[in-house]
């Protein structure tokens, strides 16, 4: 392979890069394994989305692990192919082998650095920390594109000394440095301050891209990663439908729609093409049998429903009332007004003349009344049932 370190590209234009690690990070979490033709479909599925760096495995793991990443690797055209490796010899040959065929190839070697990991799962001394990042980088270096360096439970190491081990794995040659927040303990704030301390001190760090890599153990991987963001961070890392290890990584769709609604605050977009954003999601829970809740945001079926008559009046009025995008640029057909028992007449009444009724007021009042005796009983009402209604029958006949 040509190694080609190009340290210009990634400031040159300023956009924030999104690495899905759905089949990396979110495949190892239980419940979600993919065989390797679902991952291929998936990762396909990612490219045509639009994001810039996939992690399709960790190679040294399995065989399987190995065929799946060396299998995308030969099918992507323009995304960006990354393997994750421990910062070990057979690791790094290893990833590097299933890369081989990638028209562009990373290597993410990553290593702890907090003190709690240095002590009781590695115990090595930060000089030891050091020392295997920078073997780690320079190996890598010479097997791939491009190399990124990750500081395992990054939030809980000392800033100093993060500082030191990234300003190491600069010198030794990565061009994206990824702070993890790996045990999701850390809060906004403390991510705007750790990065912009990083930007600070990290030597060469105009040369490279800073990235967040968020877990939702207190439910805020995607809070922490927007605020990584507004601290100069042009890489995140996260997953679709934010599967991952426990409570999960950072959700891509949330990320990506956070800065694309609120574009005045953030000042800066990503490559993605949004409307895939739900068939990508839809997929995911196709390949893994696994469906999101209803109300998880952007993708979940209630993400764009309304069911209570106050914001169903609102919408018919105007529908920035009670929605803040349009489904559509998530690639979601329509708005849903559902009708319950929460519903009112003006949804009822635009359902009505949707399915060709249209009641004088006399006959609203009738079928409005019949409709919440029946709402109290159901849970959800649907065409046939508002056809009875509209003929004077009784749906539960
Ligand atoms: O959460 C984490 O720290 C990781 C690293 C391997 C990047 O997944
Ligand atoms: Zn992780």
């Amino acid at each position: 392979m040509n190694p080609e370190h190009d340290v210009a590209t990634p400031t040159a234009e300023d956009r924030v890069r999104i690495f899905d690690t759905t089949l990396r990070d979110g495949e190892q979490a239980p419940g979600f394994s993919m065989d390797r033709r679902a991952k291929l479909r998936m990762a396909q599925a990612l490219e045509a989305l639009g994001v810039d760096v996939l992690e399709a495995g960790f190679p040294q793991a399995s065989p399987d692990d190995f065929a799946a990443v060396s299998e995308i690797a030969r099918t992507l055209k323009t995304t960006t192919v990354c393997g994750l490796a421990r910062c070990q010899d057979g690791d790094i040959d290893t990833t590097a082998r299933a890369l081989e065929k990638a028209q562009r190839s990373r290597i993410h070697v990553f290593l702890s650095t907090s003190p709690l990991h240095r002590e009781h799962k590695l115990r090595m001394s930060k000089a030891q920390v050091v020392d295997a990042a920078i073997k780690a980088v320079e190996r890598a270096v010479q097997l791939c594109h491009e190399v990124e360096f990750s500081a395992e439970d990054a939030l809980r190491t000392e800033p100093d000394f993060l500082a030191e081990v990234f300003s190491a794995a600069v010198a030794a040659g990565a061009t994206t440095l990824n702070a993890p927040d790996t045990v999701g303990y850390t809060t906004p704030s403390e991510m705007i301050e750790l990065f912009s301390y990083l930007r600070a001190h990290v030597q060469g760090a105009e040369k490279v891209i800073f990235s967040s890599h968020c877990h939702d153990d207190l439910g805020m991987a995607v809070a922490n990663s927007m605020a990584a963001i507004s601290a100069g961070a042009r890489q995140v890392e996260c997953t679709i439908n934010g599967i991952g290890e426990r409570a999960g990584n950072a959700a891509l769709e949330e990320i990506v729609m956070a800065l694309k609604v609120r574009a005045p605050h953030f000042g800066v977009d990503t490559r993605i093409d949004t409307r895939r954003l739900y068939p990508t999601s839809r997929l995911l829970t196709q390949l893994t049998g696994q469906a999101v809740p209803r109300n998880k945001a952007i993708v979940g079926e209630n993400a764009f429903a309304h069911e209570s008559g106050i914001h169903q009046h609102g919408m018919l009025k105007h529908r920035g009332t009670y929605e803040i995008m349009r489904p559509q640029d998530v690639g979601i057909a329509e708005t849903k007004l559902v009708l319950g028992k929460h519903s009112g007449r003006a949804a009822l009444r635009q359902r009505l003349e949707a399915l060709g009724h249209a009641p004088d007021e006399a006959a609203m009042e009738d079928i409005l009344a019949r409709f919440k005796t029946l709402a109290d009983k159901k849970r959800e009402i649907h065409d046939e049932d508002l056809e009875a209604l509209a003929l004077g029958q009784d749906p539960q006949a």
